[in-house]
């Protein structure tokens, strides 16, 4: 879908939603976004298809059944006010994207401020690390990515994506406290040993400073099922709970939970180490785990905790190791 078509479903919902208890004429609505009633008609048969409940047609005009849990910025800013995301123009809403990391990573590259966020209902080609895909069906998921312009030298990054883990897991705990998230290092987070959220981070750096970083997340929220591929390794908010979420909510304070955390990293000297203590506190598997590492050479141990950078520290029979990279196992 391209943007100007996602601009204009964006604002014909805004203005469904300012006047939620009234029919709104397709002329207003053709009027107000510079188009005609016919394009108003395919703009608002395309929303019911996305999911959005808009009763009416073109002669009795429009109105909202419910307001949609749909990430649009008009959604989303208000309630994100003293963070580095509150800015409306720089929160970007696709309804079908290729990957909101890529798309991040190519507006960072030409300048795109701090705080800039790419939200999609739908990912075509999500990606994970490691050269895996990242399952993002339409609508049911958060997938997110925001861009970041630290005074941090590259080394400091891992300890950033280690702190985001742990601002999806305080998001969770404070949308619903009945759920508990395990963080598996470096980031991973998991209910019940399944995976329902994944962080790729990556950045653009000199060799002592970095230019930007996106921090990509995609949380599973509301799926039901998952292809079979997938059936035994991944969960949802849903699943877990048996409840559906919204995504709003969890979106807002996905970002303000983000803002906290990466404040604190790059205001208060302290925070570095006091985000891998947490990190170890709050993960089930960092200290005394026995683990399987599938690396370059797979090898086996029992984990360490984190070194002063955030490596993972596993004792083997011939050793201390750090593993640099990799998926961790427990076995
Ligand atoms: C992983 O666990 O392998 C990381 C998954 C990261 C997925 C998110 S979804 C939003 C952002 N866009 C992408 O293409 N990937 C990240």
């Amino acid at each position: 879908m391209n943007p100007r078509t996602d601009a204009r479903l964006g604002k014909i919902i805004r203005l469904l939603t300012d006047n939620a208890t009234v029919v709104v004429s397709g002329t207003k609505l053709a009027d107000e976004i510079g188009t005609t009633r016919s394009e108003v008609w395919r703009l608002v048969q395309q929303l019911r298809e996305l999911g959005v409940e808009i009763a009416g047609h073109p002669a009795t005009g429009y109105q909202l059944n419910a307001i949609p849990d749909l990430l649009l910025p008009e959604m989303l800013a208000t309630s994100l006010q003293g963070t580095i995301f509150a800015n409306s123009k720089t929160i970007h809403h696709f309804y079908k994207i290729s990957s909101t990391n890529s798309e991040a990573m190519e507006a960072a590259s030409q300048g795109a401020p701090e705080g800039s966020v790419f939200l999609a209902e739908q990912q075509t080609a999500g990606r994970g690390r490691g050269a895996h895909n990242w399952h993002s069906a339409q609508s049911v998921g958060i997938y997110c990515s925001v861009i970041l312009r630290p005074l941090l030298p590259p080394a400091h990054v891992l300890v950033l994506s280690l702190a985001a883990g742990l601002a999806v897991q305080a998001t969770v705990r404070e949308v619903d406290d009945r759920v508990t998230v395990d963080l598996k290092w470096p980031n991973d987070l998991l209910i019940n040993s399944k995976k329902f959220c994944g962080i790729l981070t990556e950045m653009n750096a000199e060799v002592t400073r970095v230019r930007y970083i996106v921090v990509g997340i995609g949380i599973n929220v509301n799926q039901r099922s998952f292809p079979p591929e997938l059936k035994d390794s991944a969960t949802s908010l849903r699943i877990a709970t048996g409840t559906e979420w919204s995504r709003v909510e969890l979106c807002v304070a996905l970002l303000k939970s983000l803002d906290r955390e990466y404040r604190a990293l790059v205001e208060d000297p302290k925070a570095h180490q006091d985000i891998l203590q947490r990190f170890e506190n709050n993960s089930s598997c960092v200290r005394g785990c026995a683990v399987r590492i599938e690396e370059n050479a797979e090898f086996e141990g029992i984990t360490e905790g984190l070194d002063s950078r955030g490596f993972l520290q596993v004792r083997t029979k011939e050793g201390l190791r750090t593993v640099l990279s990799g998926t961790v196992r427990a076995i």
